[in-house]
């Protein structure tokens, strides 16, 4: 991989894929788009852009992969619609751009138990995300599925998130692997591996293959 698209890189995860992305001696450039600036580095090129009208002209589009970090909270969008809005419709967006402009490979990062039949708007929505990913025909698609994210702190609050993080963190011995916190480095690494490796087809890499 020479060139990646990275899509939420100023989140906890995305700030972990552009670490591994900029630390890799074979990528040439990372493209960031982002609603607000990154600090400049070497080898970055961050656009600012607004996910409501990406620019769909842009040469940057294609890539060797594009990997995606993106999403919101209930709380934060405000409504179950504004929500969709952005784990869906602006994931959906940039990866068909890129898609289209010729990017083979995409990574995503999904949630555990991700069903486009659940009853529950978070678990549904990343369910039809994959979903619809798919349907664009990426010859190489990854979306990884990991359990709660255990990551340093956040710049909003997210109380129940903090209060399921402590429970958990306190049960690890009696969770099942599957639903232990996971650290949002390891996410990184396994997604930035599989795109990487970029092997045909659909590759979902559930939460237990990120516990130590
Ligand atoms: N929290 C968990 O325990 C958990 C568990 C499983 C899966 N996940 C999923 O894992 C993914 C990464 O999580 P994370 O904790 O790393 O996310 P995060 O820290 O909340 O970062 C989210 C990223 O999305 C961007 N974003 C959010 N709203 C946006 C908007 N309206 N327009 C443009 N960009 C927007 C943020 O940009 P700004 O910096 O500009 O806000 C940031 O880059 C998310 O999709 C999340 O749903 C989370």
């Amino acid at each position: 991989m020479s060139t990646l698209l990275l899509l939420g890189s100023t989140g906890l995860v995305g700030q972990q894929l552009l670490a591994l992305a900029l630390a890799d001696p074979a990528v040439r450039q990372v493209v960031a788009p982002t609603r607000r600036p990154l600090p400049a580095q070497e080898r970055l090129l961050n656009p600012q852009v607004d996910f409501d009208q990406l620019p769909a002209d842009a040469p940057w589009w294609r890539a060797d992969a594009v990997l995606c970090a993106l999403g919101t909270t209930l709380r934060l969008a405000g409504s179950p619609e504004a929500f969709r809005r952005v784990d869906h419709d602006y994931v959906l967006a940039a990866c068909r751009l890129a898609r289209r402009a010729g990017t083979p490979r995409c990574g995503f990062v999904s949630s555990l138990g991700a069903d486009a039949h659940s009853r529950g708007l978070y678990l549904r929505v990343k369910g039809e995300t994959e979903r619809d990913l798919q349907a664009l025909g990426f010859e190489s698609l990854s979306c990884i599925r990991p359990s709660l994210l255990d990551g340093g702190p956040r710049p909003d609050k997210r109380t129940g998130e903090a209060l399921a993080l402590a429970l958990s963190r306190g049960l690890m011995p009696l969770l099942p692997r599957r639903w232990r916190p996971v650290r949002t480095a390891r996410v990184a690494q396994a997604l930035y591996a599989a795109v990487r490796e970029g092997r045909p087809g659909l590759h979902l890499i559930p939460s237990e293959a990120l516990q130590p």
